[in-house]
């Protein structure tokens, strides 16, 4: 499937941990032939560590802060795919900016599944804890009319990417 298309807007992906956004972003800039930014990557850059490592050496405020000036920098690119860390919408001023100059969709996966992809990885400094499938479910149940308030709810359950990246590419 090869499809060279010059978008007016940017693609952000938004959802929980695990909901698919970085290889769904992966897939749709190679259809799509354009670039790809994640904002956890970015402060990953920025920082010069792990964000295990940063939540350990400061802490979530200061991520969060670390996360919003990318965000700001990001929201003012054209035509490009914004893959976003899972707590983006805590601010509401990163939507705001996001909502600008792009179409934000929205990864809705099942709690179990998400649970069933990071048990692996259980290293995740938001899921590192106890009970960490009852903490996955808390967390989406908050979160959840935060992510709504994307342009387009994406079903990304389906092990195959395939899914939500034809579900994107329908509607842009
Ligand atoms: C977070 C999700 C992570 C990362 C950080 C916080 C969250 O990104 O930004 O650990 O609050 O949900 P991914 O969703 O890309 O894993």
């Amino acid at each position: 499937m090869k499809k060279k298309k010059k978008l007016e807007k940017n693609i952000v992906l938004i959802g929980f941990m695990g909901s698919g956004k970085s290889m769904t972003a992966c897939a749709l800039a190679e259809i799509l032939k354009i670039k790809r930014f994640s904002s956890d990557e970015m402060i990953e850059k920025k920082e010069k560590c792990t964000i295990a490592e940063l939540i350990a050496k400061k802490d979530w405020s200061y991520f969060r802060k670390i996360e919003h000036s990318i965000i700001k920098k990001l929201s003012l690119k054209k035509g490009v795919i914004i893959d976003c860390g899972g707590g983006v919408v805590l601010n509401p001023k990163n939507i705001a900016f996001l909502k600008k100059n792009g179409l934000i969709f929205y990864l809705k996966t099942d709690p179990k599944i998400i649970y069933n992809r990071l048990k692996n990885d259980l290293t995740r400094p938001l899921i590192s804890g106890p009970n960490p499938l009852a903490r996955i479910k808390a967390i989406l149940k908050e979160r959840l009319p935060l992510y709504n308030q994307a342009d387009f709810i994406i079903d990304s359950s389906s092990p195959s990417i395939s899914v939500p990246v034809a579900q994107i590419l329908k509607k842009i």
